[in-house]
């Protein structure tokens, strides 16, 4: 199997398991998640086979919902990837991508990545910000049964995952403790760009929301 039809495999394998999620992780995010990467790793020269793996995969066992196994999604990942013959050191490349990847508290340290990583960790975050970040981020408050907003519950800069895991927070709180600081945290100068317009908006829809909470007009 060449390249090309390896990446439909995995398209195909990450649609299967993905299709009928409702908290903002289905495969139409992971569908962007590989276009932006892509689009990201052509500009800065990474490894394709690579960016497009792992963007594909990183998304198909999200610990969070899995009783907390951090492993999973990239035990997961590695057995479908030798199911198709990718070869180890590839694997070893996506499965590393896909278990360092994911935001896990503003005064987290964010984790050493390769050149293929920061391709689609900043992908992974362009879709968390801007007009989909919105809906993705309401979509999960839901999800999780949190409230749009409280204004009894302060944002917190959380200094751990468990943290930022078991937050009692509200999905407005969750742009300060997330979303907008995202902008400054891109890893590529491609990410960096796409990112400013979709940063601007989520400010935009914040005064906006504070405005009519505040039944101004
Ligand atoms: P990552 O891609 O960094 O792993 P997550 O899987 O944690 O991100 O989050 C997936 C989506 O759910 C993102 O759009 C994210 O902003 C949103 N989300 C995560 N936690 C919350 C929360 N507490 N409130 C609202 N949205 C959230
Ligand atoms: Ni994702």
């Amino acid at each position: 199997m060449h390249h090309k039809e390896k990446i439909e495999e995995t398209a195909t394998f990450a649609e299967k398991l993905l299709s009928s999620d409702a908290s903002g992780h289905d495969w139409f995010h992971t569908k962007r998640v590989w276009k932006l990467a892509k689009k990201i790793g052509e500009k800065e020269g990474a490894d394709l086979f690579v960016v497009e793996l792992a963007a594909l995969l990183h998304d198909i066992w999200d610990w969070k919902f899995h009783q907390g196994d951090e492993t999973a999604g990239s035990k997961k990942a590695m057995e479908f990837m030798e199911s198709i013959g990718v070869d180890g050191i590839t694997r070893d490349k996506v499965c590393s991508i896909i278990q360092k990847t994911s935001f896990k508290g503003a005064r987290v340290k964010e984790e050493e990545l390769s050149l293929e990583g920061k391709c689609v960790q900043d992908a992974d975050r362009l879709d968390a910000i801007g007009a989909i970040g919105i809906a993705r981020a309401f979509a999960y408050g839901g999800h999780v049964k949190q409230p749009l907003f409280d204004p009894s519950i302060k944002p917190i800069l959380h200094e751990s995952k468990e943290d930022y895991f078991k937050a009692n927070t509200s999905t407005i709180n969750h742009f300060y403790e997330k979303l907008l600081l995202l902008k400054d945290r891109m890893k590529t100068e491609t990410g960096k760009k796409m990112a400013e317009k979709r940063h601007a908006f989520m400010e935009e829809f914040l005064e906006e929301f504070f405005k009519e909470w505040n039944c101004g007009e």
